[in-house]
């Protein structure tokens, strides 16, 4: 008989399959940074508020702190460290660099993760819609100024 309290399922997370086995009340973000060793995405909260565990699911912003892992069986899972190559970084990496929008760091994954899931539909955003989509990260650092102006510049959507 299964275990109700265990579970095992797939993920395919930055373009490989995963088979993962853990305890079913384990969140995404712990499979990828405690199983997978994927440790770009952040614990901040573990609420929903602050947005530092942000990834992509099926391309769609989410905050990996508030997924049960074994509820996302089959789905696709892209995070910080699946955006850039050794010899590349994703535009929007390269524009959070020219725009200085990056202090202690902490925040910066989830806000790339964000900004790349903004850009992929929208490709050239206004300042307003940077910041209302953005609403889902908190940075206790930048002032959000320059982290506004690297997702709003129009080179990161269209070098994708
Ligand atoms: Fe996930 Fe704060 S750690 S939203
Ligand atoms: Fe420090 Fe954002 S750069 S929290």
């Amino acid at each position: 008989m299964s275990d109700p309290h265990h579970s095992a399922f797939e993920l395919i997370v930055n373009g490989e399959n995963q088979r993962i086995e853990c305890a079913s009340g384990t969140t995404l973000l712990e499979v990828l940074r405690d199983d997978l060793g994927l440790t770009g995405a952040k614990f901040g909260c573990g609420i929903g508020y602050c947005g530092a565990c942000t990834v992509l699911v099926d391309d769609v912003v989410a905050h990996a702190c508030c997924l049960l892992a074994a509820t996302l069986d089959g789905r696709t899972i892209t995070s910080i460290e699946g955006l850039s190559t050794e010899v590349e970084l994703d535009p929007v990496q390269e524009a959070f660099l020219e725009a200085g929008a990056i202090q202690c760091g902490f925040c910066t994954p989830g806000f790339v993760m964000s900004a790349r899931g903004l850009l992929d539909v929208v490709p050239e955003p206004t300042e307003e819609q940077a910041r209302a989509f953005l609403t889902g990260n908190i940075c206790r650092c930048t002032g959000f100024a320059s982290i506004v102006r690297a997702v709003g510049t129009g080179r990161t959507g269209l070098d994708k």
